[in-house]
């Protein structure tokens, strides 16, 4: 199933390159894998994508925002990674047209807290070196070990300049939803991430019910 590009042309895609990811070529490629908002609106000019499973680690929605999902008043949650021997994380790996500027601009996007690394993720063609932004642990916006139902309560009431905290919850599941087929994720692969939206879902909706 191809929804909303995940595995046919996506916004952004200037062409279609058939060569397996690393394959011997003209130009040092340069991979960037998305496992949070550039799922779904990468805003990034790219070559080509690939779905792809980063290994030892897991998403949490344990990185305040301040500037996207929240404000300074009430901060919002967003993704980021931590490090989870033998667990893996669904995303997208995108081949950058143009490396220098678009990683500049997305440093800048992703400026609270985010570092580039640089870390194997495994697509349906093979490995590939891929840059990964992962906040680090000791930035100030760095939650830590939440309880879901916090971070639940978070979601369903913060708002930012991006809009709605709990729309980008529903977007990042919607979106893993689709990247479950084409990667075969087993079931339960996606269980925080949807525990997490059903809670601010169920919190959001009792708040409009008065
Ligand atoms: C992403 O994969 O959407 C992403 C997450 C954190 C920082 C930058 C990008």
């Amino acid at each position: 199933m191809t929804v909303r590009g995940v595995s046919g042309a996506r916004p952004g895609e200037t062409s279609r390159d058939p060569r397996a990811p690393g394959a011997a070529g003209a130009e040092p490629e340069v991979w960037l894998f998305g496992y949070g908002s550039l799922i779904w609106r990468p805003e990034l000019e790219h070559t080509a994508h690939e779905p792809a499973v980063l290994p030892d680690h897991a998403r949490r929605f344990w990185q305040r925002s301040t500037d996207h999902r929240g404000t300074e008043a009430f901060a919002g949650r967003v993704v980021t990674l931590v490090p989870a021997p033998a667990r893996r994380v669904a995303g997208v790996a995108f081949r950058i047209a143009d490396p220098a500027p678009t990683l500049a601009r997305i440093d800048h996007r992703e400026k609270q807290g985010y570092q580039r690394r640089e870390l194997v993720v495994h697509t349906r063609r093979g490995p590939l070196t891929a840059l990964v932004y992962v906040a680090d642990p000791h930035n100030p916006y760095f939650v830590g070990d939440e309880p879901a139902a916090r971070t639940a309560e978070v979601i369903a009431h913060a708002r930012g300049p991006s809009g709605d905290n709990l729309e980008y919850a529903r977007e990042l599941v919607a979106s893993l939803e689709l990247l479950r087929h084409e990667l075969a994720l087993a079931e339960d692969e996606l269980a925080y991430e949807r525990e997490i939206l059903a809670r601010a879902e169920a919190l959001a909706g009792s708040r409009r019910r008065g």
